[in-house]
């Protein structure tokens, strides 16, 4: 069989500062004169043993990411890297409270330089890119408020959605309600992450609550069949990012993974990577992977990548030209 890592791909879930390669990270710290200890395994990779320390670690690498150019760069680097892996198309969280800690003069020079950033790679390798603004959750509801407010004066041809990451152990989605009013109201797409490292009732209340258009991962979804029902109903678009999940022992193995379950079970799933060199993954291994494991064909990858572009938070001349594109 031809190898589906070479297929076209679509891409709905990445993380900007979760995707620099460790020897970008290392670059800049020599750069900076900067030591981060702890950061990196005696082999070079990101080192962490647990979600808490995964997240603990990032936001350490995070600390050389000091400028709007830092963020030019990185962009250039992961874009470059997803086009040479196949991806058309991808949308990249970012977040205001790393650019620029929250200062909203700042955001908008570290927006303005990942623009730039998506423009050189899309003029460099032809890969379209989207951003969407971040909530970081174990912040609190008022950085989250102020996030969603910052996004939704900055929203533009090229941040396009908002979103929450971080700690899904901190407080219920209900308290992020008034946030995602504010993105919901301005236009911007919605999208949370649910159902990563809590269980169902987490995607419940994320539904209930924050009315996302997708869900991030949401994959714990299949321990409550009324909610597998629920989400297949609505419509629900899943950002899956399985080697995540493996990774940070979601499920023990790939045979274990919710993903063929759920679309069987009619729930709109696509595959994203997460944060791929903190998982040592990428998209090519990710596909590779569900076709060794659940069977998945070049017709089931165009399905996916169908599914993810119709849920993509981008204007619809950019939808059809990439769907046309997935056809060939
Ligand atoms: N931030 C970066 N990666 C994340 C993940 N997998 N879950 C929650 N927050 C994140
Ligand atoms: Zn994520």
């Amino acid at each position: 069989m031809s190898d589906v890592g070479l297929l076209p791909k679509v891409e709905l879930h990445l993380h900007l500062e979760g995707a620099a390669p460790p020897e970008f990270i290392r670059q800049l710290a020599g750069e900076q004169g900067v030591a981060l200890n702890g950061v990196f395994n005696a082999d070079g990779s990101y080192a962490w043993t647990s979600f808490a320390e995964f997240l603990q670690t990032y936001h350490r690498a995070c600390e050389v990411l000091k400028g709007p150019e830092e963020f030019r760069r990185l962009a250039e680097a992961v874009l470059a890297k997803s086009a040479a892996d196949g991806v058309i198309y991808t949308e990249i969280f970012i977040a205001p409270d790393i650019c620029g800690q929250g200062d909203p003069v700042a955001w908008r020079e570290y927006l303005a330089a990942l623009n730039e950033g998506a423009e050189n790679a899309r003029a460099a390798h032809g890969i379209e890119a989207r951003y969407i603004s971040t909530a970081i959750r174990n912040l609190g509801p008022e950085a989250a408020e102020r996030a969603a407010l910052l996004s939704a004066e900055t929203m533009n041809g090229m941040l396009t959605g908002f979103g929450m990451g971080g700690e899904e152990r901190f407080l219920s989605a209900v308290d992020f309600t008034r946030a995602f009013a504010i993105a919901r109201e301005a236009g911007l797409g919605i999208t949370s992450h649910a159902g990563e490292i809590c269980g169902p009732e987490s995607v419940e209340q994320t539904l209930d609550h924050l009315k996302p258009h997708r869900i991030g991962h949401g994959v714990r979804a299949i321990e409550d069949p009324e909610l597998v029902r629920r989400l297949a109903d609505e419509g629900i678009v899943l950002e899956v990012n399985p080697g995540s999940n493996i990774s940070l022992n979601v499920f023990p193995d790939w045979p274990d993974h919710s993903i063929e379950a759920l679309r069987r079970a009619g729930v709109k799933v696509t595959v994203s990577t997460d944060d791929p060199p903190y998982f040592h993954t990428d998209m090519p291994r990710e596909y590779r992977m569900l076709a060794h494991t659940f069977g998945w064909e070049a017709d089931d990858f165009a399905d996916v990548n169908r599914i993810a572009m119709e849920a993509a938070f981008c204007d619809e001349a950019t939808s059809t030209r990439m769907l046309e594109k997935l056809k060939d």
